[in-house]
């Protein structure tokens, strides 16, 4: 059993929340680009919230890989509604190894699961192992560069960051978020590692280039909520993305 087993509905519901579809997914879209005809392989795919997206979007192939068995069963569930000809592998990132020669890896959220530079290390490499050469790593993850002085400034957001120790290499860092229909909260845990690790990490694979991505909000969440309504976010930003080609 992995936590995610006891918070996968929850976490599903999560992605309801407008900061969800406004500023991550519409980043995360922005950063991947045209996916028509692409070779996917998404780590930590969850429930497969992002992983059905890629295959409407044109997609040739998508492969999934999660370690929750309860995430899994909710993705199974949705491709027997709905068949996508998505393939979904339980397992643990840690020990994939190479399973293919993919044109985009994708793992939103997956490498602040690494609580030390050498579990960094171990998931990058897997990561690497199953690009095709010229092909990119696209990643949404934890900022390392907020600071915890603002980690409240979400809470109007549906979630906050909080911290029982100094942020240092391995911090675990709590998420906490309040769904968007009622006070229900729930919890996790990420690990912190600064950027100088993740860098490290991506160069000693050789990675070509690396570039962090700042998020963006979607013209149709300023025209919804206003500009201003997104400005503490943008002000504190907790995640960011990552691109790194091989
Ligand atoms: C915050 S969720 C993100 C899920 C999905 N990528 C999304 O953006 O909706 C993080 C996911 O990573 C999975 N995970 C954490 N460590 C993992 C590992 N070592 N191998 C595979 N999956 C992992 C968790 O089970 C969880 O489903």
């Amino acid at each position: 059993m992995t936590y995610y087993d006891f918070i996968a509905q929850e976490y599903k519901k999560s992605k309801q929340l407008p900061f969800r579809l406004h500023i991550e997914a519409y980043t995360y879209f922005h950063l991947l680009g045209n996916l028509v005809g692409k070779s996917i392989l998404d780590l930590a795919c969850g429930e497969g919230f992002y992983t059905r997206q890629f295959k409407l979007q044109g997609a040739a192939r998508v492969i999934g890989v999660e370690i929750s068995e309860k995430m899994i069963e909710l993705a199974r569930l949705e491709e027997t509604r709905q068949p996508q000809d998505i393939e979904y592998i339980p397992g643990d990132v840690l020990e994939l190894g190479k399973i293919g020669s993919f044109d985009l890896v994708v793992a939103s959220y997956l490498l602040n699961y690494a609580s030390s530079r050498e579990q960094l290390l171990k998931m990058c490499q897997n990561i690497f192992a199953n690009l095709k050469l010229g092909g990119r790593f696209v990643t949404m993850n934890n900022n390392d560069s907020q600071s915890p002085i603002s980690y409240l400034t979400t809470e109007k957001y549906g979630f906050i960051k909080s911290i029982d120790s100094p942020l240092v290499e391995g911090t675990p860092i709590k998420y906490t978020f309040t769904s968007s229909d009622s006070d229900h909260k729930f919890s996790f845990d990420n690990y912190y590692l600064s950027r100088a690790t993740y860098e490290w990490a991506f160069q000693s694979l050789g990675f070509k280039e690396v570039r962090w991505h700042k998020p963006i909000v979607s013209p149709q969440g300023v025209e919804e909520f206003g500009q201003e309504f997104w400005q503490d976010f943008l002000d504190c930003v907790p995640i960011v993305g990552i691109e790194c080609l091989k």
